[in-house]
Formats: structure tokens, sequence, C-alpha cells
């Protein structure tokens, strides 16, 4: 029975990974991916303020944290094991509409540089539904507490 789970989930990560390389997604790729969407974020002017308080000096660890973060989520790679709610839940200033600006710069970093069309599709079908997950741990359910008569919704 163990071996069997064992097996399958070998058998599902090759599956995986094969079909990320039929897209040309492989961890050179995410690298290139990680290191030029964190370019500009630093660059863009509210998000990179949000960026540099919160990361400082930091910035070699979070773009290794991130390379392993995105070989994991689109290479079923194994290398993260962080904790993305609480690392978010603290940044305090951070604002629903941030998220589309974030989505906005990874999307134009993915047609700028993605090796295939699909490649873009990918990554951007990942990246929203974290981000959605992110923002319903950071914000709620969007209008759950709006329209009633509680007087700090
Ligand atoms: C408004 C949008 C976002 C902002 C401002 C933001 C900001 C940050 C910051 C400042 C950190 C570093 C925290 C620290 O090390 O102290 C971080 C970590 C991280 N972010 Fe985001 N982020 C955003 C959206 C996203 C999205 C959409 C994803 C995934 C698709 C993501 C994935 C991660 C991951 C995996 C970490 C590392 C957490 C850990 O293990 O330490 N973030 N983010």
């Amino acid at each position: 029975m163990t071996e069997a789970r064992l097996r399958s989930a070998e058998e599902r990560r090759a599956e995986i990974q094969a079909n990320a390389a039929s897209l040309g997604i492989d961890e050179a790729y995410i690298s290139l991916l990680v290191e030029t969407f964190y370019e500009r974020i630093r660059a863009h002017e509210l998000m990179g303020p949000i960026f540099e308080t919160a990361i400082g000096d930091r910035w070699g660890p979070h773009l290794e944290t991130m390379k392993a973060f995105w070989a994991s989520v689109a290479l079923n790679a194994g290398l993260y094991s962080g904790k993305p709610v609480p690392a978010h839940t603290k940044l305090t200033k951070v604002q629903p509409w941030h998220f589309n600006i974030w989505l906005a710069l990874f999307e134009q970093t993915l047609k700028d540089t993605a090796p295939t069309p699909g490649a873009v599709t990918y990554f951007m079908e990942r990246a929203e539904r974290i981000a959605k997950s992110l923002k319903l741990a950071m914000f709620g359910i969007p209008g759950l507490n709006k329209g009633g008569s509680n007087a700090d919704s």
C-alpha cells in the first residue's frame, strides 16, 4: 500500500515535469522568471517600497525562496517548505488592489520571457489561484461584512 502510494507520487511528479518540460519550463527558466520579475517589482513605484521595507537586505535569500517555491508549484519539485500566509498577513500596508499590480507585472514578465505561449498560461493559472487564496487569508471574503449593521464593517 505504502509502496504503491510512493510509486504513484513518483509517477505523478514525472508526469507533471514532462508536461512542464513540453512547455519549455525547467529550473533554468524559473530562475530567469524570478530574477526578472523581482527586478521589475523593485523598480515599480508602488510595489517597490512595500518589498524593500519588508525584505531589506534579505533579497538573496528571498529570491532563492521564490525559485524553490515556483519549482515546487510548477514542477512539483518539493523544494519549498515555507509558510506563505503569515509572510503576507504581516504586510499591513498591502491592499487588495496591490494584487492586481502584482499579477499584471507577473504576466508581462512571462510574456516577455516565457519559452512558449503555453508557459504563460501555465504560470498565470497557478499565480491567480494562489493570489486568490492569499487575498482570502489577508482580507476575508469580499463583501461579507459590507452593507450589514456592523459598525466596523
Ligand atoms: C500584493 C501582492 C504581494 C505582495 C505585496 C507580496 C509581498 C511579499 C513579501 C514582502 C514577502 C517577503 C516576506 C518576508 O520574507 O519577510 C513575500 C514572500 C512570499 N511571497 Fe509574496 N507578495 C504578494 C503576492 C504574492 C503572490 C501572488 C504569491 C504567489 C503566487 C506570493 C508568494 C510568496 C511566497 C511563496 C513568499 C515566501 C514566503 C516564505 O516562505 O517566507 N506572493 N511576499
